[in-house]
């Protein structure tokens, strides 16, 4: 566990605590639920995922107005997901197993029950007024025209009748915006960092990261843009309330102290779909990546995904890898998105792209979004957060009654059944990360688009010792591809009942939504 770039060649797995296992019966996954399922993660066998690193979603005190990302107390854990010994049992857990645990860092905002937030709104005088960004209205309404993130919260300003000011929120207004440009703000926070270092945890997820700092003047938008959705199909509008220069100060000076503790990861979520802003965030001093969002915004289309993977790539600072996910807690299922069959080249693209791989739990089975009768999440996301599917009945999760149904295809999408079937996503996954591991033009490897027919994108892997290509069709019919001369093998199909063995360059047959990764020479 001493490897000084470790990250650089990692698979990453976002597991949601909430819903992943539950081993008291109350129906909401916890810590030791987590736990008890490590050797499926990783168990150092062909058998389990062997996934390198676990992204842990909070598992901190909190309200839940956002699910844990409104956070009551950085230095502690929610009774509802158990202890600080069981952080350390996890930690322990997965190093054994030489998996590395990084947490989520909710630095923008605290939730409205946080200490730090009732004394800052209990008078204009307390001396943590600063602490959180407030504010006089305008002409009887907010003081600019911010929106919350979350369309259904509308403005981004709440007014405390308390002292008569508004308090700005990125996101409900459960969750108010801190103060980062606040010395003592910085100095609280830099506490956090070092107290989950002490805990053993390897790195961060930093949440939000683009939305730190926000205009000092707080001078209106061009145009109030809420939520992701909107906001990304107006990505040329610089909005005053995300994107500021400081963020990059605070997020290099993380790094340093991140740095000096050992050989750690920054991962960061940037929801900014302008790929010149997007990547300075990452590489060189700043975060070691970054997701790349618009690669999951992308339609189910062929040249769609190669434009905005090349154009990353082109972007990108020397050396610098994106992150790339197909779904989160936040972001719908592949599954539901383009398709079960469509789910599964995606998977063979994200696993041979240059880049980071993230998974999000289930993801591997294949499960479907499953949005409950009544919705719990402000922002509609319950769908993408239903349990996950061990079994077909569900017990594998929670002897309880579980805090969001099981999906529809909970038959199919478990891991009991498809463990068995050598055809199943499970056991793609299973085959794809393998295959990844011990290769070198995969894990550390240039890459570069080849142009292809209409619904197809292949491109090249290349190390010093090998060469590969992966061909992914997009299309629902056959197509023969020449992708050059000379001689190849198929190494891997999405398709299991396809066999490995010699193909020629020339002439490489895809079936309908089929990918295939060959090795050249
Ligand atoms: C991030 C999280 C999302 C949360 C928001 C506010 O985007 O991924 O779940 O609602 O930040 O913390
Ligand atoms: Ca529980």
């Amino acid at each position: 566990m001493t490897t000084e770039h470790w990250w650089r060649s990692a698979v990453i797995y976002q597991i949601y605590p909430r819903s992943f296992a539950d081993s008291n019966g109350d129906g909401i996954g916890d810590l030791r639920g987590i736990v008890e399922h490590l050797d499926y993660l990783h168990d150092g066998t062909p058998r389990s995922l062997g996934v390198d690193a676990l992204w842990l979603s909070p598992f901190y005190p909190s309200p839940q107005a956002d699910f844990g990302y409104d956070i009551s107390d950085y230095q502690a854990v929610d009774p509802a997901y158990g202890t600080l010994a069981d952080v350390e049992k996890l930690v322990e857990g997965a190093h054994q197993r030489g998996m590395r645990v990084i947490v989520d860092l909710v630095m923008n905002h605290t939730s409205d029950r946080h200490p730090w937030f009732l004394e800052s709104r209990s008078s204009r005088s307390n001396p943590k007024r600063d602490w959180y960004v407030w504010a006089d209205g305008r002409d009887g309404g907010p003081p600019n025209n911010w929106l919350s993130s979350f369309e259904r919260c509308g403005p981004a300003w709440t007014r405390d009748e308390t002292t008569g000011q508004f308090y700005l929120h990125s996101f409900t207004p459960q969750q108010p915006d801190l103060n980062l440009r606040n010395p003592q703000v910085r100095a609280a926070i830099r506490e956090v960092w070092g107290f989950w270092l002490k805990q053993g945890v390897d790195g961060f997820r930093i949440d939000v990261a683009h939305r730190l700092f926000k205009d000092g003047q707080l001078r209106d938008n061009p145009e109030p843009l809420a939520a992701y959705r909107r906001y990304h199909r107006h990505p040329e509008l610089r909005q005053y309330n995300l994107d500021q220069p400081e963020s990059h100060e605070l997020l290099r000076e993380l790094r340093c102290f991140l740095d000096g503790h050992g050989p750690g990861l920054l991962l960061g979520e940037v929801p900014i779909s302008d790929d010149s802003r997007l990547v300075e965030y990452f590489g060189a001093d700043g975060m070691h990546t970054a997701f790349h969002i618009a690669f999951w915004e992308q339609p189910w289309d062929a040249a769609a995904f190669r434009g905005t993977v090349d154009r990353l790539s082109a972007l990108a600072r020397p050396d610098a890898l994106p992150t790339y996910a197909l779904a989160t807690h936040d972001i719908p299922r592949t599954v539901s998105r383009y398709g079960l069959r469509q789910a599964r080249v995606a998977a063979m693209m994200m696993f041979t792209l240059r880049g980071l791989p993230c998974v999000y739990y289930g993801e591997e089975l294949g499960m479907a979004d499953s949005p409950p009768e009544r919705a719990l999440d402000v922002d509609d996301r319950d769908g993408q957060r239903v349990p996950m599917q061990w079994e077909p009945t569900g017990t594998g999760f929670t002897t309880g009654t579980p805090w969001l149904p099981f999906g529809r295809d909970i038959g199919t999408a478990n891991v009991l059944v498809q463990d068995a079937a050598p055809d199943s996503s499970l056991n793609l996954y299973r085959r794809l990360i393998r295959y990844r591991h011990a290769s070198t033009a995969l894990r550390f490897g240039d890459y570069g688009s080849l142009d292809s027919p209409a619904q197809t994108f292949v491109y090249r892997r290349r190390s010093p010792e090998e060469e590969l290509l992966v061909a992914l069709n997009f299309a629902d019919r056959p197509i023969v591809l020449a992708i050059g001369e000379g001689p190849a093998r198929l190494e891997l199909s999405t398709d299991a009942a396809r066999s490995a063995g010699p193909v020629s360059l020339r002439s490489v047959p895809l079936g309908a939504l089929e990918g295939v990764l060959l090795r050249v020479g």
